[in-house]
């Protein structure tokens, strides 16, 4: 992976599609922990924090599951993202001091209405990252996540959730939306933070 390249991208345009950064046998690995199996691991999303926390499947559908540090797949996915967080720092000085990530699930059906990712009351969200698990996805499966630009209503980038596809972009810049999957949809959200003020 090229940090240079895509601290080059954030400062110039606010978002980076990077293709097939990881290793394709933990991307593979990432997949088999991103499988719902029934047991309370994978939980639907919810929307807000302290009271404004809310579950709203209409606006958002899928279940997710935190990464787990102590499970060898989820670490391995944990240290390349902090590789990436240390080089972004030394590159743009950002002073991201941590890494917050999930695994997503859409069911058919589902999506995730137009929204930010820097969460009500707080800023401390900074750069938001997606990366995608879905193998062959095409055209008619739905599911693309659509970038909106920072002052109005245009779309400026359409992303297919294709297997080794990494996301990123400045979390306050970019409302975005994920429009409705035809089939499983499977990805890590994440998001590189800064302190709290
Ligand atoms: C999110 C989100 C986008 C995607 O989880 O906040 O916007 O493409 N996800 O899954
Ligand atoms: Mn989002």
């Amino acid at each position: 992976m090229n940090i240079a390249a895509i601290a080059e991208q954030l400062t110039r345009v606010g978002y980076v599609v990077v293709d097939e950064p990881l290793d394709p046998a933990l991307s593979a690995a990432l997949y088999r922990r991103c499988q719902d199996d029934g047991s309370s691991r994978f939980q639907a999303a919810q929307i807000g924090r302290g009271a404004a926390r809310q579950q709203l499947g209409r606006l958002r559908g899928d279940v997710i599951s935190w990464l787990d540090a102590s499970n060898g797949t989820d670490h391995a996915y944990l240290l390349w993202m902090e590789a990436l967080r240390l080089g972004l720092n030394s590159a743009l000085f950002l002073g991201l001091f941590d890494f917050e990530c999930h695994y997503a699930i859409y069911g058919a059906g589902t999506g995730y209405a137009r929204h930010t990712d820097v969460l009500h009351g707080t800023r401390n969200r900074v750069l938001s990252t997606v990366f995608y698990l879905n193998d062959e996805w095409q055209t008619g499966d739905g599911g693309e996540l659509r970038l909106f630009a920072p002052d109005g209503d245009g779309v400026i980038a359409t992303v297919r959730p294709q297997f080794g596809t990494l996301l990123i972009f400045l979390s306050e810049s970019f409302p975005h939306e994920v429009l409705m999957a035809h089939r499983h949809r499977r990805s890590i959200a994440g998001w590189f933070r800064v302190r709290a003020d």
